[in-house]
């Protein structure tokens, strides 16, 4: 998409740097994050208004560290670098960087000693947050120090001529009290941004741009009733109305009434008209004595590309399919380096664009999760989906164990929906980024009534987490669990025993399978 104003991020392998594309996005500028290998001519092409080069781990003095051409100095564009940014504008312009022999890690002082745009109106002093092994002993020629801290004797220069700023701290983290203050100062006061990257201006360019590429052509998308996939659907009904063709696929492997309900929710709400196709008794066939995960998500995902074929095929000059990807999926499949192991084999639609020989419209490439979200409620998507939690592609498939049968599906459906509601009654449901029960391929003796009983086991899971890549237990009181426990053993026929999921992300994964 084209952008009226872009800052782009060096990244130098920090952490942080996605967390610095957030921050300026949310200051309404757009922004966006490129390898350090960018070349001088791409950056001219990209006009943007500023650069910041973003932390990494080394050590400007490392063997392979990574390093920056000097034109971009002789650009005229502004620049700020941060932590490792700041230290390589410092080597590069012949200032001085050292190594110290304790690293600076965590909350420190930062005191402001000398007026400065990049610190206007920021406290004398404040607390920022600091992770580095080397500092900088000498600004470079020309260059003042703005700040200082107890270990930083440069914690913050500046070459206002050069428009030209760095920063040993890390303001895009919120530890650091000033380091909004700090971002908008250099966006507005250095870059003079105008601030214009709302949802609202995002989706009349999208629309704009989705118009112009499609044409006449039709379009098609499946409807799984995910957040991304679905607001994706309604941003491009806006452009195209009747070009595109949506189609759910009820594998049966939903949740207890949830394609009935997406559907109607699409109809009524949505105006996604769609095609509502019931494939539950072929993905079940397939999935008959299945019991290696990975060989499941294989199984679902080749059906379902399958059944999604046949209907599309009815449909004439279709020639593009929507997809909901994400910033952070862009990032990663083209940031890491080297051969990384499979974990779990992702099911989405993935394999059909080249099979049907479709183009993608991705619209949300280059939007962060809850950047999608803003823009489904600026499309008027009901605040209750929009704030769903995440559900995998192959379903409830992965949250039973082992061999997916109807009568374990039909158990699971009920006791995961016993443990939902009761955490929408608490008002917890937004504190948790995904909750959800597991039903277990053992069963264990129990005592109901007089009788004896033998029946499965279910595990309760519920985290928080801010992107799925790390997650964190929920704390759950005490009362709450035994209250939902309760409830399920006593209506759910099949269970007698549940257990709550106290693994993190990593060692564990999210989902079971
Ligand atoms: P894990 O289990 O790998 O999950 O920690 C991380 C996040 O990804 C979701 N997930 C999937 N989402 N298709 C999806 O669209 C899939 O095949 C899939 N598998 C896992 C999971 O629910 C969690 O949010």
């Amino acid at each position: 998409m084209q952008h009226s104003e872009l800052i782009l991020i060096i990244d130098f392998g920090s952490q942080f740097t996605q967390l610095i594309t957030r921050r300026i996005r949310e200051a309404n500028v757009y922004s966006e994050i490129f390898p350090h290998t960018i070349s001088i001519e791409k950056i001219k092409e990209l006009k943007p208004k500023g650069i910041i080069f973003s932390g990494g781990p080394m050590s400007v003095y490392d063997d392979n560290a990574p390093d920056i051409y000097d034109e971009i100095f002789k650009l005229g564009i502004p620049i700020l670098g941060i932590c490792y940014g700041l230290q390589l504008i410092a080597k590069k312009l012949n200032g001085k960087v050292e190594k110290v022999d304790d690293r600076e890690y965590g909350r420190t002082e930062c005191e402001v000693i000398s007026p400065s745009i990049i610190l206007k109106d920021v406290k004398p002093k404040s607390v920022v947050w600091m992770s580095h092994g080397d500092n900088v002993s000498k600004p470079p020629a020309g260059f003042k120090i703005v700040a200082v801290s107890n270990h930083s004797p440069v914690c913050a220069i500046e070459n206002s001529e050069k428009q030209i700023f760095g920063v040993q701290f890390h303001p895009e983290v919120h530890h650091t009290e000033e380091g909004e203050k700090i971002i908008r100062n250099f966006l507005f006061e250095i870059c003079k941004c105008n601030g214009d990257w709302t949802p609202e201006n995002f989706i009349s360019k999208s629309i704009e741009e989705i118009k112009m590429r499609v044409g006449d052509a039709n379009v098609i998308c499946a409807l799984s009733g995910g957040v991304d996939s679905t607001v994706a659907a309604v941003l491009v009904k806006k452009a195209i109305g009747e070009q595109l063709i949506c189609i759910h696929i009820d594998t049966g492997l939903m949740r207890k009434n949830e394609s009935k309900e997406i559907s109607e929710l699409f109809n009524s709400r949505l105006n996604l008209n769609h095609i509502h196709i019931d494939a539950s008794e072929i993905f079940l066939s397939r999935l008959k004595d299945v019991e290696d995960p990975e060989l499941k998500r294989k199984v679902i995902g080749n059906t379902f590309i399958e059944v999604f074929e046949t209907e599309a095929k009815k449909f004439k000059n279709v020639q593009f399919l929507v997809q909901g990807t994400l910033y952070p999926d862009v990032i990663e499949s083209v940031s890491v380096k080297g051969a990384s192991v499979t974990i779990k084999t992702h099911h989405n639609v993935g394999g059909l664009p080249e099979k049907m020989n479709l183009r993608l419209i991705e619209p949300f490439r280059e939007l962060f999760k809850d950047e999608v979200r803003n823009v489904g409620r600026a499309l008027k998507i009901p605040p209750e989906f929009i704030e769903r939690h995440p559900f995998p592609g192959p379903g409830l498939a992965v949250r039973i164990l082992r061999a997916v049968d109807k009568q374990k599906l039909d158990i699971l459906r009920e006791a995961d929906d016993i443990f939902i509601k009761a955490i929408k009654k608490s008002n917890l449901y937004n504190k948790i980024w995904q909750a959800f029960a597991v039903l277990l391929p053992i069963q264990s003796v129990g005592v109901m009534g007089d009788a004896r009983t033998y029946e499965y086991v279910l595990a309760l899971r519920a985290v928080t987490s801010v992107d799925g890549m790390t997650a964190d237990w929920y704390p759950f009181e005490p009362d709450f669990l035994a209250e939902v426990s309760n409830t399920i053993i006593n209506k759910v026929r099949g269970i007698n025993r549940v257990v709550y999921d106290i693994s993190s992300k990593p060692p564990a994964t999210i989902e079971w399978e």
